[in-house]
């Protein structure tokens, strides 16, 4: 399969390339093609190192879309909106992906008409420093960008809580559940193949894309979890 993967030059992007280029056709999209060229070429010589066929192109966003049967939109929450006004025109009758998590640091949702306190940020007491899921209007992120897709676009929301390096570590074997949201069984099954294209990860059905807040949320748990207890990039598995 043809896979764009939009934001692709970053740190979750280079996981997603090395571990589906073993696989599948690769095309890095980025504001500045030279840029996704150079990183395209890296991601080359990791695949060559391991002994995979370098397949691997970079282009500009727009173009990766238009080239690709599948979309992964791998750009933080606040950067999306003018890459998905950009892409709209060439993405019809294409399955898109989300992995995409809204978060903030320190401001977790307290409702304007509660009394409680929000946790003083300076504190020689205890480390006060926490990330929330920041709880967009339409309820996720994939949600929001639900609407900004052509009708005949098929969208799932997937892998939010896998690490960036540990993906893009091709030693290692992540035995990871991924949950996968959305409301096309066609788009969905797609996307358990690729979750099982990675050694070991499993996917596991969630429900409707109105289900994808509650997996984008686990995000900023899991990054509180490795930051307080001297753990470093915490997935999860269902047991
Ligand atoms: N990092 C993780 O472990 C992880 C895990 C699960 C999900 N996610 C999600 O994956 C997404 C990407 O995370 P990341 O850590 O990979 O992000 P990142 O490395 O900070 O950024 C990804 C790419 O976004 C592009 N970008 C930067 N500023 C932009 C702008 N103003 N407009 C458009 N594109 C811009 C850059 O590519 P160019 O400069 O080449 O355009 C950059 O390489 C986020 O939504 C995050 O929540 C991340």
């Amino acid at each position: 399969m043809k896979i764009a993967i939009l934001g692709g030059t970053g740190n979750i992007g280079k996981g997603f390339a090395l571990r589906w280029g073993q696989k599948h056709e690769i095309i890095i999209g980025s504001r500045d093609i030279d840029k996704a060229e150079a990183v395209a070429a890296e991601y080359n010589e990791v695949l060559e190192t391991h002994g995979y066929k370098p397949v691997i192109t970079g282009t500009d966003n727009r173009t990766a879309a238009e080239k690709a049967e599948i979309i992964v939109v791998a750009i933080r929450y606040n950067q999306l909106a003018p890459v998905m006004e950009l892409i709209y025109p060439v993405i019809s009758d294409k399955v898109v992906i989300s992995v995409v998590v809204p978060m903030e640091k320190n401001s977790c949702y307290i409702s304007p008409g509660s009394n409680y306190p929000r946790t003083p940020i300076e504190s020689e007491e205890f480390n006060t420093e926490y990330f929330c899921f920041s709880i967009p209007e339409a309820g996720s992120a994939a949600q929001e960008i639900f609407t900004m897709i052509p009708e005949s676009t098929e969208l799932v929301a997937a892998f939010h809580t896998v690490p960036a390096k540990k993906l893009a570590d091709l030693d290692m074997e992540l035995d990871y559940d991924i949950g996968v949201c959305g409301n096309s069984m066609h788009s969905k099954e797609l996307v358990f193949g690729l979750v099982r294209d990675i050694s070991n990860m499993r996917p596991l059905d969630i429900g409707p894309l109105e289900t994808a807040g509650m997996v984008e949320s686990l995000t900023p748990l899991l990054i509180n979890v490795a930051a307080r207890n001297k753990m470093r990039d915490v997935s999860l598995k269902f047991i």
